[in-house]
């Protein structure tokens, strides 16, 4: 699998610094809308679209179980895999993330176009 690998933070303090605890956010790369959340876990990229009825999982809240919770119905989703953890829904798409020296990133799929 072929990844682009976007920089969302500088490095590790940066994303410390603008990710708080259990509260996700919204960015858009590459026309991608995804929503980022860190946890006691580790930090976590998925879909910011609910897979049961588009909502902004970015709205949502995380639990202490590793979910991030859809603001709409409340569906939970597990954070590392994407599995709805209800079983009433799609599973949402995550995304990798990575920690590198220069910063931390996010992956991006190529198109079969861009390999
Ligand atoms: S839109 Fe997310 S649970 Fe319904």
């Amino acid at each position: 699998m072929s990844y682009h690998w976007i920089k969302i933070f500088e490095n590790e303090d940066a994303m410390h610094n603008n990710l708080m605890l259990g509260k996700p956010q919204s960015i858009v790369i590459k026309g991608n809308k995804i929503c980022v959340a860190r946890t006691n876990e580790g930090v976590y990229a998925v879909a910011d679209r609910c897979p049961h009825n588009g909502a902004s999982l970015s709205h949502g809240q995380c639990t202490e179980k590793g979910e991030i919770v859809c603001p709409m119905h409340r569906y939970p989703f597990d954070l590392k895999t994407g599995r709805t953890t209800s079983g009433l829904t799609m599973n949402v798409l995550t995304y990798p993330i990575k920690f590198e020296e220069n910063g931390v990133f996010v992956g991006i799929k190529a198109k079969w176009w861009e390999l």
